[in-house]
């Protein structure tokens, strides 16, 4: 289709309905134009096609489909490759469907463990997220099915979500909450974007010039379309002037007949919807001509991928004298509602109709020695005494009981926050007293996000299964008894207590105003820099078997900013069993003049090994991995110094650890005035120099020198080095009033013009 000769043939009424949808999942079709309409949907873990009532909040059923763990456990498998492959599964599957974009991934990162919808975020960090977002985003993409990484931005709680008005300094959006964003259109060259329903510094993100234009298009060149989230759009007109071509759900003509009058008020130029237009046009084509609805949506193969993918992200906690892998043949108490009707997706527009479900005790069928007690509700949080007795008699008579736990759907979900970071009382009653007769207790956990534990001491061993989709029956039964050696790393640290987030004090703001004052120091770069203990931290994880680091290697110990850094080291695994190790590589800046985290994740790697086996793992370290955001420069800058490159089993638990020099190519431009101190003036060469002549000139009542031979009393009033420290604070301009008279005003300004040249 020439499509800039189709919009020249389009009145401005066509156009217009163009710019949103024609109902709930499909763009606006042009029947005399041969324009045709299509599908999307959610997303982002598998489909929603709704095919009659429609909604945006998962209300009304769907078609039957597969879902694939959410992307809180997904994260969990720091596995580039894997996620490419669940990528390329749901790229059939709307192939199939023909669906031209699947809303999704998800990807604003978790401030808090509160955000009711971390289960379908990735992770507190930008790095992983990042990676994440760009494998998922090109397997499905390589189906020719578009991607809408959503939402964007700073849309990091469900509180108020319409309304709320997220404040964030320019440092913390470029270091934490847009690189994901960014990489996801300038590394996997996303179809699509979503906007987000909330404001950022009073403007809607819907009708926001600087992240829909400045940022997405001139700096990143996002080159697809940006379609609003389901009812976010509030001035049509300037959504459009900003940057937001595609209005969800229709406007039912209402915004149609809006953008019209726009611009036959000269409100709005016609090549605006123009290029809105075309750009939508662009991505549909893309999809058009590629579309295959002949694809073999093969649902029984895709859930034993959900079940791989599921095993593969588990993270084993805690493992106490090997307690886990369970032997077949023992006498095991199966313990919980959720083993027999699992929790693995959460609430909201992204919940799947699950074509089948395969719970624990589905997976066991068969398997001699098993015994299963309810345990507790999932209605209420109260106790049920009967319950509690079943299941305390079930463990008593077991070798081991396995309580599968974990949040209700109530306690998460899209459109809402979470409360407080504790599970039902009932289940964490339920697991104490489980515990107290039987020595070999093992915890199950399925929930979207960090819970506290408090039976974490009494129990044998705990698996945070996380939401992992429909097969999580069956993925779980293959950690607990060994048959996946677990290797997943937790993607977000766990707090001992809610109060210890750093967001604590903030989150979910003061009516609409969300200030996000911790700034950078998100999940484990707060709890790192403060030294404060958490239930487990970032990156974390066990497995059946152990790894040893060893050969720690940089191909230079001194570099430029504009140079690479090969990174090597090598892994061993010295266990029994074979396994999968995620290498993780931090980066350190040992000393700097901003404010910067003790050390952020800038790779990660993960590997299989053979009992015995070592294997060389390499990383290449750019100037992004040393860099922080400059907010005068507005870019990224390296300050010149030593930094550590360091490889950790989690972000508290480093192995290796080497110092690499690190100098930068880029001088920041300075400005002095007469407010300028001494401090700052100092440290620069060039205003030494220029200082230097009237400095010298003048006598030492003003500079540091102290009479050594005064009283002992004026010494120790003021010694060199507390006058010199005194000073470093005073301002250029000061010389003039305390220098007795012998520099002026005028002086000072020459000094100055000079050396601002
Ligand atoms: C959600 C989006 C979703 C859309 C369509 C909105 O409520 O925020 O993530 O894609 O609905 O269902």
């Amino acid at each position: 289709m020439d499509i800039k000769k189709v919009i020249s043939e389009m009145t401005l009424e066509e156009k217009a309905s163009l710019c949103s949808g024609s109902d709930f999942w499909h763009t606006q079709a042009i029947d005399r134009l041969g324009v045709e309409a299509v599908m999307v949907s959610d997303g982002p873990h598998g489909l929603r096609k709704q095919a009659d009532v429609a909604d945006h909040l998962g209300i009304n059923d769907s078609i039957k489909a597969v879902c694939f763990p959410t992307a809180c456990a997904t994260a969990a498998s720091f596995d580039k490759d894997m996620i490419h492959e669940l990528g390329e599964a749901l790229g059939d599957a709307c192939q199939s469907e023909e669906l031209s974009v699947i809303l999704g991934p998800a990807i604003n990162i978790k401030r808090s463990p509160l955000c009711g919808r971390n289960f379908e975020y990735f992770s507190e960090d930008p790095h992983l997220t990042s990676e994440l977002a760009v494998g998922l985003i090109n397997g499905i993409q390589s189906k020719n099915i578009g991607t809408s990484v959503k939402h964007f931005a700073l849309n990091n709680q469900e509180n108020r979500r319409m309304s709320s008005d997220s404040i964030v300094d320019e440092r913390t959006q470029r270091e934490i909450y847009l690189p994901a964003f960014e990489a996801a259109v300038k590394r996997a060259h996303a179809w699509t974007v979503m906007c987000s329903y909330n404001r950022i510094d009073g403007v809607y993100a819907s009708e926001h010039p600087k992240y829909l234009t400045e940022i997405l298009r001139d700096e990143w060149g996002f080159d697809g379309y940006v379609m609003s989230d389901w009812g976010a759009v509030s001035n049509r007109v300037n959504g459009l002037k900003a940057g937001l071509e595609l209005e969800m759900p229709a406007s039912n003509g209402v915004n149609d007949a809006r953008i019209v009058e726009a611009v036959r008020a000269g409100e709005l130029d016609e090549k605006v919807v123009d290029l809105a237009v075309e750009r939508i046009l662009t991505i549909n084509e893309r999809y058009l001509q590629n579309r295959k609805p002949e694809t073999v949506w093969d649902k029984e193969a895709q859930h034993e991928l959900a079940r791989k993918i599921a095993a593969e992200c588990m993270v084993l906690l805690k493992n106490e004298d090997a307690v886990l892998p369970l032997m077949q043949g023992d006498d095991i108490a199966v313990i919980g509602k959720f083993a027999k009707s699992p929790r693995y997706q959460g609430g909201g527009s992204s919940h799947v109709n699950s074509f089948k479900v395969t719970s624990l005790m589905d997976a066991l069928e068969g398997v001699s020695g098993i015994t299963y007690a309810q345990g507790y509700d999932i209605v209420t949080e109260e106790s049920d005494e009967k319950l509690i007795s079943e299941a305390v008699e079930a463990a008593k008579n077991a070798k081991i009981a396995v309580v599968v736990a974990g949040l209700p759907d109530a306690f998460e979900s899209e459109s809402y926050d979470r409360a407080h970071m504790g599970m039902p009382k009932c289940q964490n009653e339920l697991i104490a007293r489980v515990a107290e007769v039987n020595p070999n207790t093992v915890v199950v956990l399925y929930n979207g996000s960090p819970v506290e534990m408090p039976w974490l001491s009494k129990v044998k061993a705990v698996v945070e299964a996380y939401l992992g989709g429909q097969a999580v029956g069956g993925a779980t039964k293959d950690i607990l008894f060994g048959d996946v050696n677990p290797c997943g790393r937790l993607p977000e640290s766990f707090p001992l207590k809610l109060e210890h987030n750093p967001s604590y004090l903030t989150f979910g703001g003061e009516g609409d105003h969300a200030p996000y004052s911790e700034g950078v120091f998100v999940g484990y770069r707060y709890y790192e820099k403060k030294k404060i203990d958490v239930l487990f931290p970032f990156g974390y994880g066990l497995s059946y078997t152990t790894f040893d680091y060893s050969n720690l290697t940089v191909s230079s110990k001194s570099i430029k900013d504009t140079d690479s850094l090969v990174v090597t080291v090598d892994v061993t695994n010295t266990g029994k069993a074979a396994g999968k190790e995620v290498v993780q590589l931090y980066v350190g800046d040992k000393e700097s003049t901003v404010f910067r985290p003790v050390r952020e994740l800038k790779g990660f790697e993960k590997v299989q090994l053979a009992p015995g086996e070592t294997k060389t793992v390499t990383f290449t370290l750019d100037k992004n991995a040393f860099a922080y955001w400059n907010v005068q420069l507005h870019d990224w800058h390296v300050e010149t110094g030593a930094f550590d490159v360091q490889i950790g089993r989690s972000s508290s638990d480093i192995a290796l650890s080497e110092e690499v020099v690190v100098e930068s190519t880029v001088e920041i431009p300075q400005h002095f005035t007469l407010d300028s101190i001494f401090f700052d003036l100092m440290k620069s060469e060039k205003a030494r120099n220029a200082m230097k002549p009237l400095l010298d000139g003048m006598s030492s009542t003003f500079g540091a020198d102290v009479d050594e031979e005064k009283s002992d009393v004026a010494q120790s009033a003021i010694s060199n080095d507390m006058a010199a420290a005194m000073l470093q604070y005073m301002p250029l301009r000061s010389i003039v009033s305390f220098g007795g008279g012998q520099v002026t005003h005028a002086q000072l300004q020459a000094m100055l013009d000079q050396l601002n040249q």
